[in-house]
């Protein structure tokens, strides 16, 4: 079930805030009545018409980027900052992020048209894997990391378990590589973990969602995600395994 404003400004005919409008005003029916409750949760199956013409669900579409530094999560930016969709030409959908990177964060994020998918590529329960690779200041210690790997308070609360490794450091030059997976996506969680073990992150890019990766793709260039990947994701969320 999605709001009635979400799936008018999803099918292309209207922005959200204006597809709000519309429902205001009583230019939207939903199964032949005329709604004009905003919160109103619809489904698949209703059938919906604005101005008295039956709406087209818009084709799902799935996107892969390769997010570059310095670009905003977001499909519009109230400062004009540039957006990912922007990088996005000719995709007549209107497609969002899967949840977010933040503005200096690089690296995979997805992007769709479908908001039930979204919804459990990033809900918690659904428990799929992100992984990251974090350029930290110092060198961790064993407790530290451990710390990392149970679950570090947060001023949010507890963090779900991690899977945490350091792939390299320098004593000398006081920093490390560490690779983490998590599968929650608060705001800037990696960076907060890290900050309280005392290893503040210095740079942050995402390798790895669920079994994607970022071959093949340079910063700012995306690709579709072929059927059997979509087909694979949801799989993954609904059983929590894949063959
Ligand atoms: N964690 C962060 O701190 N930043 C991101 O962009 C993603 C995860």
């Amino acid at each position: 079930m999605e709001r009635l404003q979400k799936v008018i400004a999803y099918a292309g005919v209207a922005s959200r805030r204006k597809a709000e409008e519309l429902i205001l005003e009583g230019k939207v029916k939903v199964n032949g009545k005329v709604v004009k409750e905003l919160g109103t949760k619809v489904s698949n199956s209703d059938v919906i018409e604005v101005n008295g013409v039956k709406l087209e669900k818009e084709d799902k579409v799935y996107y892969l980027l390769y997010k570059p530094r310095g670009i905003i999560s977001a499909v519009t930016d109230d400062k004009g900052r540039k957006t990912v969709t922007d990088l996005f030409k000719n995709v007549p959908e209107r497609i969002f992020p899967v949840g977010r990177l933040d503005y200096d964060t690089s690296g995979l994020l997805l992007l769709t048209n479908d908001g039930e998918f979204a919804y459990q590529m990033t809900h918690p329960k659904f428990k799929i894997d992100k992984t990251y690779v974090a350029r930290v200041k110092g060198v961790p210690t064993i407790e530290g990391l451990k710390k990392l790997q149970r679950g570090i308070k947060l001023e949010d609360g507890k963090t779900a378990p991690a899977k945490v490794s350091m792939t390299s450091f320098d004593e000398k030059a006081g920093k490390a590589i560490c690779e983490i997976t998590i599968h929650e996506g608060r705001n800037r969680q990696v960076r907060r973990m890290f900050e309280a073990i005392g290893n503040p992150v210095v740079k942050l890019k995402r390798e790895r969602f669920a079994f994607l990766d970022l071959v093949g793709l340079n910063p700012g260039e995306y690709r579709q995600l072929t059927k059997h990947e979509v087909k694979l994701l949801r799989v993954l969320a609904e059983t929590g395994k894949i063959e």
